[in-house]
């Protein structure tokens, strides 16, 4: 398989488009950016994603939101938890982030991302700036005690295999542009303080 893909890799192509970004910015009149939220399942990250969607959507950006169980659904079908499928995915999601970055758009993303390794991969595609981390640093006992989903339960029960922070690892982001306190801020108040951190503006 590997060697397989290193032939195909020799063989293709990329070719760029012929808009400059600089162009595609004015024209999309935005700075384009990836908020990549990191946390447990049932930290907040979804909610809080959907919520600054619909904020810069009114300040009249444009804003796709990406979110793991989604992704899961569709494209991702294929992949489990094991890390190397977390890895996989945290791999795809960055490549589509890729995407729609080139096309001028801002991408809010919603997955637990666990290993710093694979969030640092994920940031190195982008221009310095343009990657903000966001840490919702949700405790383990809080999204436990919510268990909004049942998983923690059934985790517990050993009933699900390889769940985030029970039987898998999470490691806390170091290098975080910005840290959520889901624990001591309402999930407003959180949404305000991270659209208050972006600037998405071009310079003129
Ligand atoms: S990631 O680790 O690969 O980044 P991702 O964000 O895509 O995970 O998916 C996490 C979601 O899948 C959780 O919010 C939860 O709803 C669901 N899920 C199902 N099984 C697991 C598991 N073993 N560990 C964590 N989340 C799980």
């Amino acid at each position: 398989m590997a060697s397989n893909s290193k032939i195909m890799a020799e063989h293709i192509f990329p070719s760029a488009t012929l808009v400059d970004f600089n162009e595609r910015q004015k024209m999309m009149k935005q700075k384009p950016m990836i908020i990549w939220l990191t946390g447990l399942s049932g930290s907040g990250k979804t909610t809080i994603a959907q919520k600054l969607e619909v904020q810069l959507l009114s300040e009249g950006f444009k804003v796709f939101l990406l979110d793991g169980d989604s992704l899961r659904d569709g494209l991702n079908k294929d992949l489990g938890f094991t890390v190397e499928d977390r890895k996989e995915n945290i791999r795809r999601a960055g490549e589509i982030c890729k995407l729609f970055f080139n096309a001028g758009m801002t991408v809010i993303t919603s997955f637990i991302s666990p290993l710093e390794e694979d969030r640092r991969k994920v940031r190195s595609l982008f221009p310095p700036g343009s990657f903000v981390e966001v840490y919702v640093n949700t405790p383990l006992e809080v999204c436990e005690a919510r268990d909004v989903k049942g998983l923690y339960s059934k985790a517990r029960a050993g009933i699900i295999n390889n769940f985030t922070g029970i039987s898998s690892p999470y490691e806390v982001p170091h290098k975080a542009e910005v840290v959520i306190d889901t624990t001591f801020f309402s999930i407003d108040e959180c949404v305000y303080k991270l659209r208050n951190q972006l600037d998405l503006k071009i310079d003129n």
